[in-house]
């Protein structure tokens, strides 16, 4: 059937390799989103205080699946906050007990909780080796953090001056590179093909920064790595249609109360879970290429962190307008859903 005909897609249930679902109220209010229609998530350790040890992992995993609805599936894969104080023992032994499956780096000051974060690379080199030889994977937000560095040249920066050295290093260690934003990222990605692959979320496939600052300044479209210029994004989209196993969705759907954005110094971060698999299958329908959804949603992440894809399906059906939710209520406050600007036709049906 040509593409442009095809009413209906079944594909292996997708999984989510970048995800803050936070705690307490919000973690209740945010986790069913995900969980309806994923069937894993890596999970970002970015609470305050950080989850940075093997029982914080433990204890939290133990919080989230209390906080999942009856009768909704869903495995949280859980991740280890890098600090220079990470004891090199504790991460062997989390992996070991399957308590966690990566550990995050977070440049110090890069984004939302990263003040424990990393300043000086060589004091987690122990760390790395480590997870080097037990083949386990360094999740990296990759901006430098540097204030005469402009905000938009961050991510390129981050991979000529940290990433390179780093992956030089310590070449047996398996890196995903977080969040993609620029097409030297996608470059540096698809031409290093050894212990490399990278995460796009389900916004930078749809907004430039126009839609940040044109016509009026847009909290709800702010996030970090901050959007960049219309060639990356359709850098983003080439990437994620191409197949390239090396490329899977992070959604990096990133919960913040209209309060906490809504000001003068509003948070980064972009909530997309609610409508993130419509979402995809527009932009990849738009594409003409419906067909790679399934590879980029379903089964390269899966690949790249040597686990089998999910034996389940779900499956998206073309009709009239979805109409999502403007917002999601939380105890905390309403949390505003991203809205990308055009109808979804797609939605998750079985
Ligand atoms: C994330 C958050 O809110 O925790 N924010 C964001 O803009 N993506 C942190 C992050 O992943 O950078
Ligand atoms: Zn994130």
């Amino acid at each position: 059937m040509p593409e442009k005909d095809r009413t209906s897609l079944t594909i292996r249930r997708p999984d989510d390799w970048h995800l803050h679902l936070r705690d307490g109220a919000m973690l209740q209010a945010v986790l069913p989103e995900t969980a309806r229609h994923f069937g894993r998530a890596i999970i970002m350790p970015n609470l305050v205080p950080p989850v940075v040890t093997a029982a914080q992992a433990a204890a939290y995993r133990d919080r989230i699946i209390a906080a999942l609805p009856e009768g909704m599936k869903f495995t949280p894969l859980m991740t280890l906050y890098l600090t220079e104080a990470t004891d090199p023992e504790d991460v062997r032994a989390a992996h070991a007990a399957g308590i966690a499956t990566a550990v995050k780096l977070y440049p110090a000051g890069a984004t939302t909780n990263s003040a424990s974060g990393v300043r000086d690379f060589e004091q987690v080199r122990p760390v790395l080796d480590v997870m080097a030889e037990i083949g386990m994977p360094l999740c990296v937000h990759g901006e430098v953090t540097d204030h005469d560095i402009d905000i938009f040249d961050r991510e390129a920066v981050f991979i000529d001056k940290i990433l390179k050295p780093l992956r030089k290093k310590t070449p047996d260690l398996k890196v995903v590179m977080e969040h993609v934003t620029t097409q030297d990222a996608v470059d540096y990605v698809r031409d290093n093909p050894k212990n490399l692959a990278a995460t796009i979320t389900t916004h930078h496939l749809i907004i430039n920064r126009n839609h940040i600052l044109a016509g009026g300044i847009r909290p709800h479209f702010y996030c970090l790595p901050v959007a960049k210029r219309e060639a990356h994004r359709i850098a983003l989209v080439q990437a994620a249609i191409s197949g390239d196993k090396r490329f899977f969705l992070g959604t990096d759907s990133a919960p913040h109360t209209d309060a906490a954005k809504l000001q003068s110094c509003g948070c980064a971060g972009i909530f997309t879970a609610t409508n993130t698999m419509s979402c995809l299958a527009e932009v990849f329908e738009v594409a003409g290429q419906l067909n790679k959804l399934e590879a980029f949603a379903s089964l390269n992440g899966p690949m790249f962190y040597g686990l089998p894809p999910s034996d389940d399906t779900i499956t998206l059906t073309k009709g009239d307008p979805v109409p999502y939710p403007d917002s999601i209520e939380t105890p905390d406050g309403p949390v505003t859903v991203f809205n990308p600007g055009f109808d979804l036709h797609w939605r998750v049906t079985g």
